[in-house]
């Protein structure tokens, strides 16, 4: 297998495809980049609805993750069952999410590879995976500080996703 060729797949996932999972996406991305897995790891992300689909991430979101020094360039897609088969994680932002993604797996072993992505932040892996602290909250309807919320929610996630990977690869 060449250098190039990603060893480990990772699709984060909320709604839309458009506030959480595209911010979630960018930081675990960077953060893998600046790791020297970038070219080890790959990182989609997508929604359980399509109705964005083909979209720009929201203003706010591509705002947040500006101002924190990080890519937005993104086109909303919806996550389907066939998807399944291209993941190793699959990351929910909330248990909504979790919910409509086991939902949608073809079967009990895929479905177990999806996890609520805040699980792997290190000050909360403590926590059932009921927890409701270990959702990342819905900011469409709220405010850009909100979507700057969600930026410095995923960023210790995202190093704990990094741990994980390693001991994957
Ligand atoms: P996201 O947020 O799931 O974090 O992308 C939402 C985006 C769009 C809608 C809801 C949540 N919507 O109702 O269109």
């Amino acid at each position: 297998m060449s250098d190039s060729t990603p060893q480990y797949r990772i699709a984060v996932v909320c709604l839309g495809n458009i506030c959480r999972s595209p911010i979630a996406e960018k930081v675990l991305a960077a953060r893998l980049q600046r790791a020297g897995l970038g070219h080890l790891v790959e990182v989609e992300s997508a929604g359980t609805a399509g109705w964005h689909a083909g979209e720009s991430a929201d203003r706010r979101s591509e705002v947040a993750l500006q101002r924190a020094g990080y890519d937005y360039g993104h086109t909303a897609a919806q996550f389907t069952a066939a998807d399944f088969e291209r993941f190793d994680l699959v990351l929910g932002m909330d248990y909504d999410n979790v919910r409509d993604l086991r939902g949608i797996a073809p079967d009990t072993l895929l479905a177990g590879n999806v996890r609520i992505f805040r699980s792997f932040d290190p000050a909360l892996m403590h926590l059932p995976e009921d927890d409701p602290a270990l959702e990342t909250p819905d900011p469409y309807y709220g405010t850009q500080a909100d979507f700057d919320a969600v930026v410095a929610m995923v960023e210790p996630a995202a190093d704990g996703i990094i741990d994980h990977v390693r001991l994957e690869l």
